[in-house]
């Protein structure tokens, strides 16, 4: 899917979805039935009905929340200040930092993927891992209390997501974890054994070749989702999970 085409699909799903419970609550107001609601209730099972057609139609989760505010910001749009307009677009760039540059988005890897890698690093005897854009730090803090021997390094540059990973690093207290304020293209991929990435298709060509320059032999780069072009993994590990993920594992 083009990177153009693809906002678009998701803002379409958006407005379909909005529009179809509101074309039901017309319908039910011309038929003449009075719903025992207050306002806020009706709010409420729009936007909670409209995420869920949108997830049928085949949004992400990250629109869920989005689609439950909305019908709350259309109406009481007056009683937001604008200032949380400008607070909410400076948190999506702090957080969104690379989309434009990278074009990486940021989604998180799910638990199921979690455990899926976790076992890879057991299988690999893997003594030291890297996540390349590293996003909030889960899976740097859940492979870092999984394999306390294990070196975990997160490599992050969004500002807001690193400065949240560092202080969920420092609340869970693991001293073999750190989350590292620097662009993946400038990490040293020849310190890890397991070096895991969830990116997108755009990166990998050069990912490639900067892991085959640095990566020692023997080493594995396991990538979420988005296959090297052109070159055959090792494996590809289907995690059971809803998304039917899979993990394509290169050997160096
Ligand atoms: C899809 S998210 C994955 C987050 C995390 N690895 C996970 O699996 O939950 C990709 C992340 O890469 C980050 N990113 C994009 N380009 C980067 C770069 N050049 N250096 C470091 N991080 C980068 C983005 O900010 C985003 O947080």
């Amino acid at each position: 899917m083009s990177r153009i085409l693809q906002p678009i699909l998701n803002l379409s799903r958006l407005v379909l979805s909005q529009a179809i419970v509101l074309g039901g609550f017309v319908i039910v107001q011309r038929m003449g039935w009075r719903l025992p609601l207050g306002i806020f209730e009706i709010l409420l099972i729009h936007g909670v009905f409209s995420a869920l057609i949108g997830r049928l139609l085949g949004l992400w989760w990250f629109w869920v929340p989005v689609q439950i505010l909305l019908p709350f910001a259309v109406v009481y749009n007056e009683v937001v200040p604008a200032w949380a307009y400008g607070l909410a677009f400076i948190a999506c760039v702090l957080v969104f930092w690379n989309g434009a540059k990278e074009q990486v988005p940021f989604y998180m890897t799910n638990r199921q993927t979690w455990n899926a890698i976790s076992g890879l690093v057991s299988r690999e005897n893997a003594k030291s891992c890297a996540d390349l854009g590293s996003g909030t730090g889960g899976i740097v803090i859940y492979l870092a209390k999984a394999h306390p021997g294990v070196r975990v390094d997160g490599y992050e540059t969004a500002p807001l997501l690193t400065l949240i990973s560092k202080l969920l690093v420092a609340m869970n207290r693991r001293p073999n974890a750190a989350i590292r304020y620097k662009s993946l293209w400038d990490a040293d991929l020849s310190q890890y054994d397991l070096v895991y990435c969830f990116l997108s298709p755009v990166p990998m060509p050069g990912l490639y070749e900067k892991a085959k320059a640095e990566m020692r032999k023997g080493t594995l780069l396991v990538s979420n989702s988005f296959e090297i072009p052109g070159v055959t993994p090792l494996d590809v590990l289907e995690v059971h999970d809803a998304r039917h993920t899979k993990l394509f594992l290169y050997r160096f």
